[in-house]
């Protein structure tokens, strides 16, 4: 293995969009941002400096960080932002991870810029699960807002009600032909270019900050080979659903001959209501093809498509070969129900005397001022407890109307696992205020999801129909909007690691919590402490 260097100035660019000129935050001046490329077990030393007036921390989005949680990235977290001026080296190992991921600005919304592609090849001499691509080709799907994304969120906190939606959703940097203003307004459109015969590996990843997005080529059917890289067993599907930190390879064979063909890409909402119906697009065209002929055109799914969501999800599984076993814990020592969702809380200030909040479990979390990482490793008190419920407080039904229970209490309270002990979660959806699904993003580990459902989540019934054999490995799991995502992983990873949803709106009004992992050590001392107490109660 290698050690890859490299440097990521943090810089403002002026980007023209939709018709507007506006200054953004970039790494090395570039939107999206640099591509990481590395191999499997490969070690990364990675230099920020940062030379923008906001403070700033990146995040390796899917990254292991088998004890590295200090190179983790989210600000306050596992570390204090990078401030003007300053800079940091991110320093970590892609143990046994091969694929693509997502890098990512973990601080206020600043992720709307600042992200890119985490390209991890495999090791020299190891082939793909499937028949090797002519080219591989990196694909970011995006949002863009015509005012300053910053101004965006903290209007809507301001106000306590929901921020203005993006203004348009792009590819590649770029919304494509079919956007308001693209004509003369856009500095182009993203073009795929192909060459009839030759199959393509595209690296998909949604690095949107609010939407689920579904993506689309005309006459071109799509194989999915992994997911948040890890391998899938291949299916073939026409219309792709990603959310906000996955990612999706597929596999494109140019079968057509000849022509161009329009890539769609469109919001999932479960909302009957349209609240943000813009398409972005690009064309894949075949070598040889005039530029004056015309698109082959193919229709975006309809907003609040969820039997093509479902669909999708439900073909999902791991490849589990004898290379690439999925390793589905089988016990549970920790069995936790989170609920998550929207609710509201009084103020005063906001214009309907109440604020949007979000919370898990109804707790809403604060963030600290000093790291929890730091305070974790250092037995700093006072800026965290270990006391996250494992359950919603009060029991109702989730999906009742009206709801019983829809006020949150303030905290950052986190929830300890001893060292490799294994974690069941069962996500169960409120859906009070508004449909909506939530993709939940765990840090430090891969997850299984093992089982999925509408309504209420049953403790007796669900579980028999569990996949414990070859559920999908990933990083990032949709919630459905009024139901439930039952996830499993093993907590092998000693650290403190943040488990949010990826809607940013979300984790900013506070879905998010996070769990402290204790290392050997300290699992160990702790259960002595706590077989003593327990023994003196009984004597
Ligand atoms: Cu992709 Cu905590 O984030």
């Amino acid at each position: 293995c290698r050690i890859r260097h490299y440097k990521f100035n943090v810089v403002m660019r002026n980007r023209t969009r939709l018709c507007a000129t506006k200054p953004i935050v970039t790494v090395n001046g570039r939107f999206p941002g640099p591509t990481l490329y590395a191999r499997e077990d490969d070690t990364v030393l990675l230099n920020v400096v940062n030379h923008v007036s906001y403070n700033i921390t990146i995040h390796w989005h899917g990254v292991r960080q088998l004890r590295t949680g200090w190179a983790d990235g989210p600000a306050y977290i596992t570390q204090c932002p990078i401030q003007p001026g300053q800079s940091f080296i991110y320093n970590f190992t892609l143990t046994g991870q091969r694929g693509t991921l997502l890098w990512h600005a973990h601080i206020l919304w600043l992720r709307a810029t600042v992200h890119g592609a985490i390209v991890i090849l495999p090791k020299r001499g190891v082939p793909y699960p499937f028949p090797a691509p002519h080219k591989e080709i990196v694909v970011i799907l995006g949002e863009w807002w015509k005012s300053d994304v910053e101004a965006v969120i903290n209007e809507a906190l301001n106000s306590g009600l929901a921020p203005n939606v993006s203004d348009a959703h792009t590819i590649n940097g770029h919304p494509g032909t079919f956007s308001t203003c693209s004509s003369n307004g856009s500095t182009g459109e993203f073009t795929l270019h192909v060459q009839n015969g030759k199959t393509y590996l595209l690296r998909i990843i949604n690095a949107a900050l609010n939407e689920d997005l579904f993506f689309k080529i005309a006459g071109h059917q799509l194989t999915v080979v992994e997911v948040d890289a890890s391998y899938t067993k291949p299916f073939k599907t026409n219309t792709l659903l990603i959310t906000p930190g996955q990612t999706t390879n597929v596999l494109l064979t140019a079968d057509q001959g000849s022509g161009k063909y329009l890539v769609a890409v469109s919001p999932f909402m479960d909302s009957p209501i349209p609240i943000d119906n813009f398409t972005a697009t690009a064309t894949l065209h075949y070598s040889g093809t005039l530029a004056t002929s015309t698109t082959t055109l193919t229709n975006p799914p309809p907003q609040n498509s969820t039997q093509i969501a479902s669909n999708f999800i439900d073909s999902l599984v791991s490849l589990n070969s004898k290379n690439y076993p999925a390793n589905v814990p089988l016990t549970i020592d920790h069995s936790l129900l989170f609920t998550v969702g929207i609710g509201v809380n009084p103020c005063s200030t906001c214009i309907n005397g109440s604020r949007v909040v979000a919370d898990i479990n109804n707790v809403s979390f604060v963030m600290p001022t000093i790291s929890l990482l730091q305070a974790h490793f250092f037995n700093i008190s006072g800026v965290f407890t270990d006391d996250f419920p494992g359950n919603p407080p009060i029991p109702f039904n989730y999906t009742g109307n009206p709801p019983t229970n829809m006020q949150t209490m303030n905290g950052t309270r986190l929830y300890r696992l001893a060292y490799n002990t294994t974690v069941q979660i069962v996500l169960q959806d409120l859906g009070f205020i508004a449909p909506e699904s939530h993709p939940i993003h765990l840090h430090g580990f891969n997850f299984f999801q093992v089982g999925r459902g509408l309504g209420n989540f049953d403790p007796m019934e669900d579980p028999k129909i569990f996949n414990l054999v070859d559920p999908i490995e990933r990083n990032t799991i949709g919630v459905p909007t009024g139901g439930w995502t039952a996830i499993r992983f093993r907590a092998d990873n000693p650290g403190v690691w943040f488990l949010h949803c990826h809607f940013e709106v979300h984790t900013t009004w506070g879905l998010k919590m996070a769990f402290v992992v204790d290392n050997v050590i300290k699992s160990a001392e702790r259960e002595r402490k706590v077989r003593n107490e327990s023994g003196s109660k009984n004597a």
